[in-house]
């Protein structure tokens, strides 16, 4: 049942004012730049010797990390010193340290910490990887943005609306590199960055709907209060989050959890599916609707058409707490100006990815070799895309590989591909979409504003109660 391991492997005016013209001027250089990043043929050997190599700290050594974070990464820095709240988790990471730095003929001994804060502490550390759950990211990217740190996070950068706005503050003040984890705008053959393209290039008239399917959350057990695995900082872990006791099952070869990689489930460190795969499609999504404007804008209306939740809510709260239970089907429908739509689905007959529907066609965009495909991507084959608008959307730099996208603007200090600012607009949009599920009606936002209007009620759930000791201060 459970879909397992799959892995998505206000501010002021005159802030806002100046992000505008920063966007626009960098965008503007980009499109006068060479496409192609002018490095040679392997632009990891811009990284090579030690004056190039960046001094990386890694936070959060689980899943992700292990399988694509914290290997890439060390293709353009040193990895000096690891942390995770599970003394196991650390130690594997430690592991896969001295393996990855010893494969390239570097000798590493990391240190290991189980407090992130030991890691933003260090002068020699420049870069730091955050590969924490959810509910993490926005407290530690916060605080390592102040230590002066660039940063790669992963996404869904934020587990409020509010969040989101404390961070930009942050990068405001501080203007630090900072990459979100959404490499579908760097990878997957490209489509999604021609997608985009294809959108702003009118090739199928004037954009209509852009429906996302995103995949619906898995069902648990029952899970059993045990005490958390030994090493395992239970308490730290749970950070902003309630206090609860530690859960878990063992479901034939499974283990159904309250803690590691399972987190997504629980409305308590995530927002399930719509944060999950929303972070991804419905960020592609927008960035076609909104192309320049995305840093600024958002839909108007979020309609909850349909969906289930796996336990009974009350208020907008799951009224037992040992299950998991975030949306496990949905449809919900995000207007925006003109008309336009973005409807977030679990499931649409093409598979995962996006259908984009204009007045003179539609195509769908997904992650594999083939997975752009409808007449308007056939007709690409005669009518190609101007080299231009993806160097344009691109920055100017050369896409294929979304770390190598921050470690290059690490070294240029510009915003990279990921930018915080749009992907803010684009979790806000998800945010919002389960906001509407969980109280169970349509809610009306302003996106000047960066408010929900006309409830009062709704409004509150733009930013949560935070436990004491784990306050996010800006
Ligand atoms: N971009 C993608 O396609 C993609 C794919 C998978 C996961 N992710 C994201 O990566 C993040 C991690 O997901 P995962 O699947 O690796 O989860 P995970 O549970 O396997 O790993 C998270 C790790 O962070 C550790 N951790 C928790 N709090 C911490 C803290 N305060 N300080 C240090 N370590 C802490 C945990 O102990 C765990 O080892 C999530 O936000 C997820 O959405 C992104």
């Amino acid at each position: 049942m459970s879909t397992r391991k799959i892995s998505d492997s206000n501010s002021s005016a005159n802030c806002s004012s100046t992000r505008r013209n920063f966007l626009k001027s960098s965008t503007a250089a980009a499109a006068t730049a060479p496409f192609w990043f002018s490095t040679a043929q392997d632009p990891a050997k811009a990284f090579e010797g030690p004056s190039n190599r960046h001094v990386l700290g890694c936070i959060g050594t689980g899943s992700r990390w292990e399988g694509d974070d914290g290997p890439r990464a060390m293709k353009y820095a040193d990895c000096v010193a690891v942390c995770d709240v599970d003394a196991a988790h650390a130690d594997k990471g430690r592991a896969i340290v001295e393996k990855v730095m010893s494969k390239k003929g570097r000798s590493a001994k990391p240190d290991v910490y189980g407090d992130y804060r030991r890691i933003l502490d260090r002068k020699d550390i420049d870069v730091v990887t955050i590969v924490t759950p959810d509910h993490w990211h926005t407290k530690i990217a916060i605080e390592a943005m102040q230590a002066g740190k660039d940063l790669y996070c992963e996404k869904p950068l934020t587990l409020t609306i509010d969040e989101g706005k404390q961070i930009i503050k942050v990068l405001d003040q501080t203007k630090r590199v900072f990459q979100v984890g959404t490499q579908q705008r760097s990878e997957m053959h490209l489509n999604f960055l021609k997608a985009v393209a294809m959108v702003r290039d009118g090739r199928i008239g004037k954009l209509k709907r852009a429906i996302c399917d995103i995949g619906g959350a898995p069902t648990s057990q029952t899970l059993d209060r045990v005490p958390a695995p030994q090493g395992f900082n239970w308490d730290m872990w749970l950070g902003q989050a309630p206090k609860v006791d530690y859960m878990e099952k063992k479901v034939g070869k499974d283990l159904e959890t309250r803690g590691h990689y399972e987190f997504r489930w629980w409305y308590e460190y995530s927002g399930g599916k719509l944060t999950d795969w929303g972070a991804h499609h419905v960020d592609i999504a927008q960035w076609a609707i909104t192309g320049d404007e995305m840093a600024h804008t958002g839909p108007h209306t979020i309609e909850p058409v349909h969906y289930v939740h796996p336990v009974p809510f009350k208020n907008g709260y799951p009224t037992v707490n040992d299950r998991y239970n975030t949306a496990t089907e949905f449809t919900v429908r995000c207007e925006f100006a003109d008309g336009v739509e973005i409807v977030i689905k679990n499931h649409v007959p093409e598979g995962n990815g996006i259908v984009f529907e204009g007045t003179n066609g539609r195509f769908h965009v997904g992650r594999g070799r083939e997975s752009l495909f409808g007449e308007p991507v056939d007709e690409l084959k005669s009518k190609p895309l101007p080299q231009t608008l993806l160097t344009e959307l691109y920055k100017g730099k050369k896409p294929g590989d979304h770390m190598r996208n921050f470690f290059e603007c690490v070294k240029t200090r510009e915003q990279p591909v990921s930018d915080v600012y749009s992907h803010h607009r684009a979790i806000t949009t998800c945010h919002l979409a389960n906001i509407a599920m969980r109280l169970g009606r349509t809610i009306k936002w302003d996106p000047q504003a960066e408010q929900i209007v006309g409830d009062a009620e709704a409004q509150q759930w733009q930013s949560r109660e935070q436990r004491k000791g784990y306050e996010i201060r800006v």
